[in-house]
């Protein structure tokens, strides 16, 4: 027993100095992804990093930051950049979000509350998934118990994904108001499951199931492995003993959403939310001017443009495109987030220049997670803040409202004043 205590204590140490090593030699987002994606089974890298069938969305989520161009300004005084600003009424050191993923201790085996923690350490919103591996009251207590290191207030909102079972749902509205989350994130781009292709070739499933192919998997990442069996099962942590899937059987994520989401959603049901939760709504998922308009009809406190990473609908428009013509329908009706493909500090301030209010980003801190668990997320933060804070720097703005859609060009405008 002490002997193996001592080789768990041994191991996480030895983790620890090369999780440090492992982020001197990462430069950006992508070394990150390329160094998780030694680390992690195939399987696990390719859930994180897959999307839905060609993943064109996928790749335009990412290439669309470089269809504008910047046109900076000089000799503005720029010795006190600021990036900050507020987030459903609250500041933030920069406009950034965490967005919800699912079972996110495949990554490391600190998942959602190393993450949670990274955020409020940084003071920005992180929003925890209904297919969380941590639940509702681990996250709040994770996040409440460092308060007095990093003196941000916690900033959870909990990303709801709307289950047939109206009481279980309800439960957990109460459970996040128990902890003080501050806003719930509806998903609506998810009726059905995406289709995607790298997990339905690997079979992937929650819990990882243990095959030939996922014991020989286990074998050649052998810190993923040893983290896998010597922590807690992984579980969807929030309906535990409340529902039959709670993950303690093996199931595809596609059987899962089948099974337990409410296909019949529609508008109607923002109004039982209204009844049922008093804090700040985030609609998820919009990619239309017309569906905007209408969730301003229904008074939503924000909305997150997402084709959810690519993983739902290929082909679907990528979110930074819809930015402005969102911004130019809705105007301060409603905040609006860009969600999807931002890898840089400079695409945040893109995305800002066009209208939106912030950003979500997933991929980029499970990528950190995956390379170097809660210092691989902290890195991420300080990366994008450094990268938002150059770019700011660069242009002449010195302030977030200085960010405006005079700094940036479409490239196929080819005319520069
Ligand atoms: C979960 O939300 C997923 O997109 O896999």
């Amino acid at each position: 027993m002490f002997k193996s205590a001592m080789s768990v204590l041994r191991f996480k140490r030895f983790e620890k100095n090369s999780a440090q090593r492992r982020l001197n030699k990462a430069a950006n987002i992508d070394d990150l992804r390329t160094i998780s994606k030694r680390r992690l089974p195939s399987g696990v890298f390719d859930y994180i990093d897959g999307a839905a069938e060609d993943e064109r969305t996928l790749k335009q989520n990412v290439s669309s930051f470089g269809n504008y161009h910047f046109k900076p300004r000089v000799l503005r005084d720029v010795s006190n950049v600021d990036s900050s600003t507020r987030i459903l009424g609250n500041s933030v050191p920069l406009p950034l979000i965490f967005s919800p993923t699912g079972f996110t201790r495949i990554a490391h085996p600190d998942g959602e509350l190393a993450v949670s923690r990274s955020a409020t350490n940084m003071g920005i919103p992180f929003a925890l998934s209904t297919l969380a591996t941590r639940s509702i009251e681990e996250v709040g207590q994770a996040t409440k118990a460092i308060v007095g290191e990093s003196s941000h207030k916690p900033r959870n909102w909990f990303q709801v994904y709307v289950w047939k079972d109206r009481a279980l749902l309800k439960d957990l509205l109460l459970r996040a108001k128990d902890s003080e989350f501050e806003a719930i994130v509806i998903t609506v781009d998810t009726a059905v499951l995406g289709r995607r292709e790298r997990d339905i070739r690997r079979g992937f499933t929650l819990p990882p199931k243990l095959g030939l192919g996922t014991v020989l998997d286990g074998i050649i990442h052998p810190a993923w492995t040893w983290g896998f069996l010597t922590n807690d099962p992984i579980r969807f942590a929030n309906v535990v003993g409340k529902s039959d899937e709670d993950g303690s059987t093996a199931i595809t994520l596609a059987d899962h959403v089948n099974a337990q989401f409410d296909q019949s959603l529609s508008w109607k049901d923002i109004e039982w939310f209204r009844a049922n939760w008093e804090g700040k709504i985030v609609l998820k998922g919009i990619q239309t001017v017309a569906d905007a308009q209408i969730a301003i009809e229904h008074e939503i406190d924000a909305i997150a443009l997402s084709n959810h990473g690519g993983r739902q609908l290929d082909d679907a428009p990528s979110p930074l495109d819809l930015v402005e013509p969102v911004a130019n329908a809705i105007g301060s009706q409603a905040e609006i987030y860009c969600d999807g493909g931002i890898r840089r500090g400079s695409d945040i301030v893109k995305a800002i220049c066009l209208g939106a209010n912030a950003c979500m980003v997933g991929r980029p801190f499970l990528y950190g997670l995956g390379t170097a668990g809660e210092k691989g997320v902290d890195w991420v933060l300080e990366f994008f803040k450094d990268g938002m804070h150059r770019t700011m720097s660069l242009l002449g703005a010195k302030t977030f409202n200085d960010l405006t859609p005079e700094l940036l060009e479409h490239n196929d405008n080819k005319f520069l004043s």
